[in-house]
């Protein structure tokens, strides 16, 4: 008996292609052609960034089958037209609408969808074609700006002007990444091929909690494409973790779980599909438990330990002045309750790594992470081996926001290719993504506010409940920013705030843009609006008595320094707050670094390699465009041409340690280091030298920012280095929908505007998200969400969006990095409270929880 093959011919940019099998066409172009334009950034249908033409309709290439293509014509971004193709390049850059880029292919391809039949399009009609494009980091404006400038240059027959010969801090500069992310040809992890790579993927627990009995691989051995299985017991050293060494790298038998990303085993296959499969015939019994769902549950005397030293992961006290005796003596006073959810951070590029035997005895990875450095820490320390002899490598980062700090699929590939000897690539399905890596702490929070009868705020008192999940991740340092950020940029001094971040077995909570600022500044704006509303005063104007302006104190203790501009935030948004009746508006701050007394280390190192300017830092671009701000600086001091730069990708035999790209703080650390490494590299060409003498020769810059730990005894410490001040107003219509939002910054310098732009209209649209649009669920210990459901914007429903900067006078500004300061975080803390204070302006419901509910976006009540 034969059966029958079906043959298919499907034309594929330009070239016939005979297929005898059936498979989803995103699958066949990646995995077999290796045209890795197209993004698998979910597999479901849902992102966008998988899209290409077929018959000049966009298509998901992650749901459309081979078969239902036969004889069709399909154009990835690999087959468009060389000089078609300069025209997006220079769009995409020159519009600042290229971030991480995960998106973008998909992007110019639904573009094109439209271009190619419309060369006059309305911002209404872009707005449609990228609709099923999903695109975390930019709020979509620049992303449409491009696309009709695209459409100008091809209608007018437009020529690509040349790229300047200089580059200086505050200009609106086409990004140094910008090109390669456009056209395809930056490789992210799950786009590395290896001879011999082995596909690899983790068992995870059936249950958030529950008696591991027994774990029984021995159908699954049997499976003719399984490699190899780990366990527990295969694991040098099982605890791992960012600060706290906590997190189990496998659970065995005997174990109980603490939640649903637990993994059991490791397994590894030659054929990608057949994982689901070998990793179904691991058979675990288990005894299941009752989780512990909730910080109070967890707190109980009689609860179950989640972990042997205690249920309470951190605690935080920040006692300044008298609040007590404050509070007595106000005027006014509000105490209300306050509470936050889990947010997703939806970086669109799901977590991978790709390791393999490297020399005698070493390792290599490639990965997508926040810090090369953390990944070889990690690895080194999972494996029992020197540091050095793990070799960390960075591909292109498609999004972090946070989620990308801890170890999710590294120490798995690292851990299998140590064993097997060969290249194995990890990832997670978006599913896993969703269901297991580390989310924005839910918060609870009672906070007191007072004031006098002026309006002057005169002490905070508070309590923040965290529920870090089932691991410390980043939980200690996000409750002590979420307390030392409590009393909102405001010139008071008495402050009373205890925290502490309780371990559950829900899913682990850690770092998010934001880091547990959003959540205070959730609770202090409104209760500010509170206060106003008591007094008789309008939002607005008690927000700008109360300003921090320069050399007044902070309620953490800090000193404000001049270059802090908190009231002219205020001051530039007063017009659209005022004309607009349903208008909310909040305030933020966020420090710029670690600080803390932590060591706070930037670095660069700068070499003339064949007459080319190589910048070596480790610092991890995620899509905030850490290559153009280090080259800005650089090109800055030096006065040199740009193209003579190349921005190394981070690795840890080549770049020196610039830390995690966290905390706001790799514009001021990294960006310090830039500069002093780019006037070293000056020093030697005034000197006389030509770039031909200096050719391997290096130039070295490194910038430590000191600072003091909480709980300093000084009168004033310095907590960060520096900080930035926001306003954001978020404007609705009658119906509750938001039409418009507003951020009036002081991010000090803009290094390049378009960036600084870009990162402040994201965090803008991912503050709505957090505030009103988006939800994760966990219930029971179970996650609950789909990343097509969870309620990301859209272009279609993303609002307009407008960015003032508020420069500090140029005396005054920060004496490092020429002055700029982080926006990176701040651009989404005051999102959330500016929304409510709309809403309550429209329907006067207080609403005192997040996400909000009954409004335009979410109609069930709280
Ligand atoms: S990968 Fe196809 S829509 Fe997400
Ligand atoms: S640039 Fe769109 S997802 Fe990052």
């Amino acid at each position: 008996m034969f059966r029958r093959i079906e043959m298919y011919v499907i034309n594929i940019n330009g070239k016939d292609y005979e297929v005898a099998h059936d498979k989803k066409l995103l699958s066949y172009l990646r995995d077999d052609l290796h045209l890795t334009a197209a993004k698998d950034g979910c597999s479901e249908g849902a992102c966008g960034s998988c899209t290409v033409l077929v018959d000049g309709k966009k298509v998901k290439a992650c749901v459309q089958k081979l078969s239902a293509l036969a004889g069709k014509k399909v154009v990835t971004v690999e087959g468009i037209p060389q000089e078609e193709m300069r025209v997006y390049e220079h769009c995409f850059a020159a519009a600042g609408a290229v971030q991480c880029g995960f998106c973008i292919p998909g992007m110019i391809i639904s573009a094109k969808s439209l271009l190619d039949i419309n060369l006059n399009p309305t911002r209404e009609d872009v707005k449609k074609a990228i609709n099923g494009n999903l695109c975390r980091c930019t709020g979509y404006k620049k992303i449409e700006d491009a696309i009709l400038m695209s459409a100008e240059f091809f209608r007018d027959n437009k020529e690509i002007p040349e790229d300047p010969k200089t580059l200086q801090m505050s200009e609106r500069a086409k990004r140094i990444d910008a090109q390669e992310k456009v056209n395809g040809t930056g490789i992210f992890a799950d786009d590395i091929v290896m001879p011999g790579m082995l596909f690899a993927k983790c068992v995870y627990s059936k249950y958030p909690r529950a008696l591991i009995n027994k774990i029984d691989v021995f159908k699954a051995l049997e499976h003719p494409d399984c490699v190899e299985i780990l366990l527990k017991k295969d694991v040098p050293c099982n605890k791992i973790g960012h600060i706290k060494q906590d997190w189990d790298v496998l659970l065995g038998e005997g174990d109980i779980t603490k939640y649903v990303g637990n993994a059991l085993a490791v397994v590894a296959s030659n054929k990608k599909e057949s994982l689901e499969e070998i990793c179904a015939l691991v058979d675990v019994d288990y005894t299941e438990l009752t989780p512990v769902t909730s910080p109070y549950e967890a707190l109980k005397g009689d609860a179950p330990l989640i972990h042997e030293d205690g249920n309470v992961m951190s605690r935080a006290n920040l006692v300044r002045g008298n609040a007590d005796e404050a509070i007595k003596k106000s005027k006014y006073v509000v105490t209300r309750k306050y509470k936050t959810s889990w947010q997703e951070h939806g970086f669109m590029e799901p977590e991978c790594a790709v390791a393999m035997p490297e020399g005698e005895d070493g390792i290599l990875i490639y990965t997508t992470s926040q810090s090369v450095y953390d990944v070889q820490r990690e690895c080194a320390q999972m494996l029992q081996i020197p540091a050095e002899k793990v070799h960390a490598r960075a591909s292109l980062v498609g999004g972090g926001f946070g989620g990308k700090e801890d170890m999710s699929v590294q120490q798995y590939a690292a851990l299998m290719a140590w064993y097997v000897k060969q290249p194995v690539k990890v990832k997670y399905s978006r599913q896993e993504s969703l269901d297991y890596h580390v989310k924005r702490h839910p918060m609870e929070m009672e906070f007191t506010t007072a004031c006098d009868e002026n309006g002057y705020l005169t002490a905070m008192k508070g309590v923040i409940i965290a529920d870090t999940g089932a691991y410390a991740s980043l939980g200690g340092p996000v409750l002590h920013r979420a307390c030392t950020h409590a009393a909102g940029p405001y010139n008071y001094q008495n402050i009373d705030i205890f925290g502490m971040s309780v371990y559950t077995n829900n899913v682990v909570s850690g770092a998010f843009r934001g880091f547990g600022v959003s959540q205070s500044c959730f609770a202090t704006e409104m209760n500010i609006n509170l206060l106003a509303e008591m007094i008789g005063i309008d939002p607005w104007e008690f927000r700008y008595r109360n300003a921090i302006r320069p050399g007044q104190i902070l309620a953490n203790g800090q000193t404000a320094d001049p270059n802090t501009n908190m009231a002219a935030c205020l001051e530039a948004v007063k017009d659209i707050y005022y004309a607009n009746p349903y208008a909310g508006i909040a305030c933020g701050f966020k420090n710029s670094g670690t600080g803390m007394g932590k060591q706070d280390i930037g670095r660069v190192l700068l070499s003339v390699e064949s007459g080319k300017i190589h910048i070596r830092t480790s610092a991890s671009c995620m899509g905030q465009g850490i290559g153009q701000m280090a080259l800005t600086e650089i090109c800055h001091v030096t006065g040199l041409d740009p193209k003579l730069f190349i921005h190394e990708t981070a690795d840890t035999v080549r770049t020196p340690n610039a830390g995690t790209s966290t905390a706001s703080r790799q514009t001021v650390m990294t960006g310090e280091a830039a500069r002093c490494a780019g006037e070293n590299l000056k020093l030697a060409l005034d000197a006389g030298k030509t770039l031909a003498d200096l050719e391997g020769k290096e130039f070295y810059g490194e910038f430590s920012a000191k600072t003091d730990p909480l709980g300093a005894i000084k009168e004033n410490p310095v907590s960060h280095i520096s900080y930035s001040y926001g306003t954001q107003v978020i404007i609705l219509d009658e119906q509750g929908k938001i039409t418009k939002a507003v951020s009036a910054f002081d991010v000090g310098t803009p290094v390049n505007i378009l960036s600084v732009e870009g990162q402040i209209e994201g965090g803008m649209v991912m503050g709505i998200g957090y505030g009103v649009t988006e939800e994760f669920r966990c219930v029971d210990g179970y996650p609950q969400s789909k990343f097509g459901t969870i309620g990301f914007m859209r272009a279609t429903n993303s609002p307009e969006l407008e960015v003032i900067l508020c420069e500090p006078k140029e005396e005054d500004k920060l004496p490092y990095s020429l002055g700029a300061k982080g926006c990176g975080e701040l651009c989404m803390i005051p999102t959330a409270p500016a929304c409510a204070h709309a809403y309550y302006r429209l329907d006067g419901k207080f609403r005192q929880s997040l996400p909000l509910r009954d409004t335009y976006y979410k109609k069930e009540k709280d």
